[in-house]
């Protein structure tokens, strides 16, 4: 190792910064980092203290949002040149310790995981309706490749399949609206006055439903994000998915949202996760029939470019690394 102790330290701080930008369930950024005193390793918690009971009691929305915050990490070491080996679910004692990133040497920046941290500061979920253009076949299968190279697959449905996810999350929204638990949940995290840096604000729920082949999720009352009268017609809807359903794989999912979301807005491309096809159990089975059987659904995404008249959707807020940091 060529670096001293004190850049170590440096570079491990400037991982933790750079996954803050990182998107999480209802922006609840369930994660905590710990880098060693030698600066030589920096492990990943999941902090079950911003778990969404209700809503996501087995934690694997939990465990997808660590790993968005893992790859975030993991492009800013690369970005900068950085040699390391990454751990994942390194103690069987320890289930919440995700992930443990060692600095193994130093070397030339790697040019691509600079341009994907580029695009993680313009990165933005847009909730908004996409244009009529249709994603071309190329950034999709950019998409694609990206979210395959995080050893999890992305099925991109057919039109006569998205009628499917579409009942899909009406049956989900259904259960979950018509639970009070749920809806107290919904409006701790969404809208209102926020109480700290989480949660998503009112300016980056839409005024009022926007018109999709897929119905939007429940976020209690409307936002103040203005919408126009489009429909998403020429949207691409897929899911992400895989050959078993267990904390590691939702790791590598969150890891694969990350690194196919960010190949996407390189694209001009918007990504928009739907969680909620997945959190209600008949729902993730109907997701897992549409995918034949052949994989256990860890998300549902939709694909489409936006309107590039309209101006950028909001920044959320994000804690501060001093927050997520423990020493
Ligand atoms: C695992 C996961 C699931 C998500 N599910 C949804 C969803 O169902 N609907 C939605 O509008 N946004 C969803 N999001 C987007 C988050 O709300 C968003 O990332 C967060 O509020 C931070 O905002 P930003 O992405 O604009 O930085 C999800 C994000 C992640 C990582």
């Amino acid at each position: 190792m060529t670096q001293t102790h004190e850049s170590d330290v440096t570079t491990l701080r400037a991982a933790i910064e750079a996954a803050r930008a990182a998107p999480s369930i209802h922006n609840t950024q369930p994660w905590r980092w710990q880098p060693s005193h030698d600066g030589q390793t920096l492990h990943l918690y999941a902090d079950r203290s911003r778990q969404l009971e209700v809503e996501d009691p087995e934690g694997r929305l939990l465990i997808e949002s660590c790993g968005t915050a893992l790859h975030h990490a993991r492009l800013a070491l690369a970005a900068a040149g950085w040699r390391f080996d990454v751990q994942r679910l390194p103690d069987n004692n320890q289930p919440d310790l995700l992930a443990m990133i060692t600095l193994t040497g130093h070397g030339d920046p790697d040019e691509h995981a600079r341009v994907l941290l580029d695009a993680a500061s313009r990165r933005h979920t847009d909730r908004r309706p996409v244009t009529d253009r249709p994603p071309d076949q190329p950034a999709l299968d950019a998409v694609v490749a990206a979210v395959t190279a995080e050893d999890t697959r992305l099925y991109l449905l057919r039109r006569d399949q998205v009628v499917e996810i579409a009942a899909a999350m009406a049956a989900a929204d259904i259960i979950e609206v018509s639970d009070e638990a749920h809806r107290a949940e919904i409006a701790r995290w969404v809208g209102g006055e926020r109480r700290d840096a989480t949660g998503i604000p009112a300016n980056a729920v839409p005024e009022h439903a926007p018109q999709t082949q897929v119905p939007g999720r429940y976020f209690g009352s409307p936002g103040t994000l203005p919408i126009g009268h489009g429909h998403d017609d020429a949207a691409v809807y897929g899911i992400l998915h895989g050959d078993n359903d267990a904390p590691l794989d939702w790791l590598r999912a969150g890891e694969a949202l990350s690194a196919g979301w960010l190949t996407a807005t390189t694209r001009g491309l918007s990504l928009l996760p739907i969680s909620a096809v997945v959190e209600v159990l008949p729902a993730r089975l109907a997701l897992r029939r549409l995918l034949s059987g052949l994989g256990n659904p860890y998300l549902a995404v939709r694909l489409g470019y936006p309107d590039a008249e309209a101006p950028a959707p909001p920044a959320t807020p994000r804690l501060t690394a001093d927050e997520v940091t423990e020493s």
